[in-house]
């Protein structure tokens, strides 16, 4: 998958909205505690901490994560990402530029390639850089040693990292959960102070029925909402979002049209499913990997789609959402 690959609503968390306390960041609870007691007590013993790996869908906070546990323990952060290293060397570059104590995020990390992850292991494990030099008979490895650091990596699709890398996250695998609506409201009345844009509660509540339980959706609506309002020159209420949300195709559960197309497919040209995901990409000329990781989660998450061994199925919930009376064979009907 390239770097620029980006959802519509992918757009990239601005820096002014990010978080920069732990206080700030709402959510994740089970994480942020986890998260204390590994990076106090590493601190307490004046030790880098154990690797760590984040996963779930986009826009959940995973790169805010990787800033708070640099900021709480005074270090540099050093970013990049799995697409960006292609080669032994480029991973290499990376490493011997490491000062002591330093943080290094890789994001996307599934997309690493089997030589580049031999390389990362020993790094990880053992602190050093295994470098082989020349070629054939007369090849010859030399050991570096690496500065004492901690690799904070994050990926979207947990089930493509292999199980020896996973293993290697000694200090935690964390899965990020969707945010519930109330949280997700909570985000939008902070970033809508951050922003100077006085907003009703109710207008956030509205904002927040469509973002998907995601905060990166949320802060990004907020803003398509500010730009509406500001053009029509009209207080934001809940009217107005809803105004601007549905000229953007967001419907009032979140879903994009991209989301529609998906359930429509399934529906009318799969008879409901099951149906593997690939047909179900290649009926739409989509990419694959875009359904799974940005259409997806959410669609499973409202209970719209359900996986089973034979292939995806959407359920009676979709169909009534959508209002389609199209069949309803090897359609499960959840309550
Ligand atoms: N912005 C993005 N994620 C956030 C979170 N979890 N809490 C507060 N603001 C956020």
């Amino acid at each position: 998958m390239s770097e620029e690959k980006k959802n519509d609503l992918d757009v990239v968390l601005d820096k002014e909205l990010r978080p920069q306390k732990w206080d700030e960041y709402i959510g994740q609870s089970s994480i942020k505690q986890n998260l204390h007691i590994l990076l106090s007590a590493a601190k307490e013993r004046n030790h880098a901490p154990e690797h760590i790996l984040f996963y779930g869908p986009p826009g959940l906070g995973k790169t805010t994560l990787a800033h708070l546990v640099s900021r709480e323990l005074g270090a540099n952060l050093k970013i990049t990402s799995g697409p960006a290293i292609e080669k032994v060397g480029d991973l290499a570059s990376v490493l011997t530029n490491l000062t002591a104590g330093d943080i290094l995020f890789i994001d996307e990390i599934h997309s690493l390639n089997k030589a580049v992850e031999e390389v990362l292991y020993p790094a990880m494990e053992s602190g050093v850089l295994d470098i082989i030099i020349g070629k054939g008979p007369s090849a010859r490895t030399i050991q570096l040693d690496l500065p004492p650091f901690t690799l904070v990596a994050a990926t979207t699709r947990v089930a493509l990292v292999s199980a020896p890398l996973r293993s290697r996250f000694s200090g935690g695998v964390y899965q990020l959960e969707f945010y519930t609506e109330d949280e997700i409201r909570k985000i939008i009345e902070r970033s809508s102070g951050l922003l100077n844009m006085p907003l009703s509660e109710d207008a956030a509540r509205e904002i927040a029925k469509r973002s998907r339980y995601t905060p990166r959706t949320a802060n990004y609506f907020l803003k398509r909402v500010r730009d509406y309002a500001q053009v029509n020159k009209e207080d934001i209420t809940p009217k107005i979002v809803g105004e601007a949300l549905d000229l953007l195709g967001v419907d009032h559960i979140g879903l994009t049209s991209a989301d529609r197309r998906i359930l429509e497919a399934i529906a009318h040209k799969f008879k409901g499913g099951p149906v593997g995901l690939n047909s179900i990409a290649a009926s739409l000329s989509e990419d694959q990997s875009t359904i799974e990781e940005f259409n997806e989660p959410y669609l499973i998450q409202i209970g719209f789609i359900e996986r089973t061994n034979r292939g995806r199925v959407i359920t009676q919930h979709a169909y009534e959402h959508l209002d389609i009376t199209g069949s309803t064979e090897g359609t499960i009907l959840s309550a």
